[in-house]
């Protein structure tokens, strides 16, 4: 079995698992914020398409169209689903947050994962962390709408990678989106996590 295949058939899973929940999200918010409502569950659902779409093409092309069936991927779809509609107590906008919490966990897993395994082109680095990027926005509308406290969260001094993320955003939420975009053209958290991953071949000379 190729785990490198399961974790991007389990991700492409996941996407279309938030895709279905946004969309039906769409059509089941109802009350004085229902418009609004609408609207914003329109708008996370078809951000994803192009995403799916993306990943699937990827898979395709390193693995073959049978990577891709859509038996498997509607079992697993529905595997991810069944939980979230529990957590949610089938309330349409605590899904559309949770699955977008849910993702990002995956994400950061997809990410790791290849990482570990080398097995992460530039494409996929830069696919994986746009997509993550998009979905932190998606997890701010969600959370203003909500009005779910902000976690507050301690800077942890030994994750480089948190670190790095954690300062992006202080910067950011401080104006400093010249100071962001500099360090993210001179790709610093790829480095610092690059760095971080591959921390045991530095400790394997001593
Ligand atoms: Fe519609």
């Amino acid at each position: 079995m190729n785990h490198n295949l399961t974790v991007l058939q389990l991700l492409l899973a996941a996407l279309r698992a938030a895709h279905w929940s946004h969309w039906t999200s769409h059509w089941q918010v109802k009350g004085n914020s229902f418009y609004g409502d609408h609207e914003l569950m329109d708008r996370l659902y078809n951000s994803l398409i192009e995403e799916i779409d993306t990943l699937a093409e990827k898979i395709v092309c390193d693995f073959g169209y049978e990577a891709v069936h859509p038996a498997p991927q509607a079992q697993t779809m529905a595997q991810l689903l069944i939980p979230v509609e529990k957590n949610s107590g089938g309330d349409p906008l605590q899904r559309a947050l949770f699955v977008e919490e849910s993702l990002q966990v995956f994400f950061k897993a997809a990410y790791n994962y290849h990482k570990k395994k080398d097995y992460l082109s530039l494409g996929m680095d830069d696919f994986l962390m746009s997509m993550a990027n998009a979905h932190e926005e998606n997890l701010y509308l969600m959370r203003q709408r909500m009005n779910v406290p902000r976690k507050k969260m301690a800077f942890n001094k030994y994750n480089p990678t948190e670190l790095v993320a954690q300062l992006m955003k202080v910067l950011n939420n401080s104006g400093l989106v010249t100071t962001t975009d500099y360090l993210k053209r001179h790709r610093v958290p790829q480095v610092v996590n690059e760095a971080w991953m591959n921390r045991h071949m530095v400790e394997d000379f001593h």
